[in-house]
């Protein structure tokens, strides 16, 4: 009797695959396909595997059942569905065309059964959101070797294409940019290019009023997708600590501004120029 309850427990537990792992990437790039992955192991006693469905939304898009012939079948794909997929007793990969539709979010399912009599399923869904996300951090162009207490001095921090636009918003020493409560958007969206993507830029004016001797900049690009995909870049202001100083960076200011530009060609915009005038600022 106690022997017959294990064994029926046994079989209640073991009778459905394990999905191990859904791989569904958290953004899609409508100009490629996406490939879905689903792992799935069978546990010793495991039936075999009877089917791997998967599902975009609530509607079947694919089919893999091994016992069958042919062993896959797919559903829907006019309208954007499943382009391939291959399976096999471990996985099964599909690869889906995505709409054009930036910002939507779809819901992909797999779902594996085992044979009979039970047909026990096991399902996860994961969502993927239509968007090109930025593939880099964004530029601040700008950056001035030195500036002067009181100096203004006007930065531009720009995107690379990407859909949606991203949202920029500027942080000087940790704060937000103070935006006046009309100019709720101060970010600029570039017209689409061939791909149909926009770039994004936003410039900053400030003062520089700082007490201690630098100021730093980060410009954060938010892309509002869900979940929101962010990219920032940082910069440092380096302000110059006395008059004589500045006429001495000035008196330089051919080298100097041939530096940066060597400094800005390689994309270190900060802290390089922050450690070549502080090595000045011994002399
Ligand atoms: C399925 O596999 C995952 C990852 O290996 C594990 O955490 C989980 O406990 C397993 N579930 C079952 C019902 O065996
Ligand atoms: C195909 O997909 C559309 C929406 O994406 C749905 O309305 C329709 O019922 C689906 N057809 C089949 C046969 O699943
Ligand atoms: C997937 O998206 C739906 C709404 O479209 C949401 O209710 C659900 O929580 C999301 N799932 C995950 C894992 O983020
Ligand atoms: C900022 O950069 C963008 C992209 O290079 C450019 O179109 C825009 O005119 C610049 N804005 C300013 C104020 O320099
Ligand atoms: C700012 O503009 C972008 C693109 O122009 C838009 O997607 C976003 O919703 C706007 N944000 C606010 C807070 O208005
Ligand atoms: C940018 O600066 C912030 C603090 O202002 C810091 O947390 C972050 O790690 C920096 N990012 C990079 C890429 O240096």
């Amino acid at each position: 009797m106690p022997v017959l309850l294990v064994f029926g427990l046994f079989v209640v537990i073991a009778t459905a695959h394990n999905i191990t792992f859904l791989e569904v990437p958290q953004y899609g790039d409508p100009h490629q396909e996406a490939s879905l992955v689903c792992h799935y192991v069978s546990e010793p006693g495991d039936p075999d595997l009877h089917s791997v469905k998967w599902y975009r939304g609530s509607n079947e898009i694919f089919r893999f059942t091994p016992g069958q012939q042919p062993p896959t079948r797919t559903f829907n794909s006019t309208a954007g569905g499943v382009s391939r997929g291959n399976c096999n007793l471990h996985s099964c990969t599909i690869s889906v065309v995505l709409p054009r539709n930036y910002n939507t979010r779809l819901s992909f399912t797999c779902e594996v059964s085992t044979e009979g009599p039970r047909f026990a399923v096991v399902k996860q869904t994961k969502n993927l959101t239509v968007a090109v996300t930025l593939k880099e951090d964004p530029v601040i162009m700008g950056v001035p070797g030195t500036v002067q207490l009181g100096e203004d001095v006007i930065l531009n921090c720009t995107t690379q294409p990407a859909m949606p636009p991203a949202n920029i918003v500027w942080f000087i020493d940790g704060r937000a940019e103070k935006t006046e409560p009309w100019m709720v958007n101060n970010t600029q969206v570039s017209s689409a290019n061939n791909f149909g993507l926009r770039s994004s830029w936003r410039s900053l004016r400030l003062r520089v009023s700082s007490v201690k001797g630098f100021m730093a900049l980060r410009c954060e690009a938010t892309q509002p997708t869900w979940p929101p995909y962010t990219r920032v870049t940082n910069a440092t202001l380096v302000i110059a600590r006395s008059p004589h100083l500045s006429m001495f960076t000035a008196a330089g200011s051919n080298s100097a501004a041939f530096e940066a530009t060597v400094l800005i060609l390689a994309t270190c915009i900060s802290v390089h120029i922050f450690s070549k005038y502080s090595a000045l600022s011994e002399v």
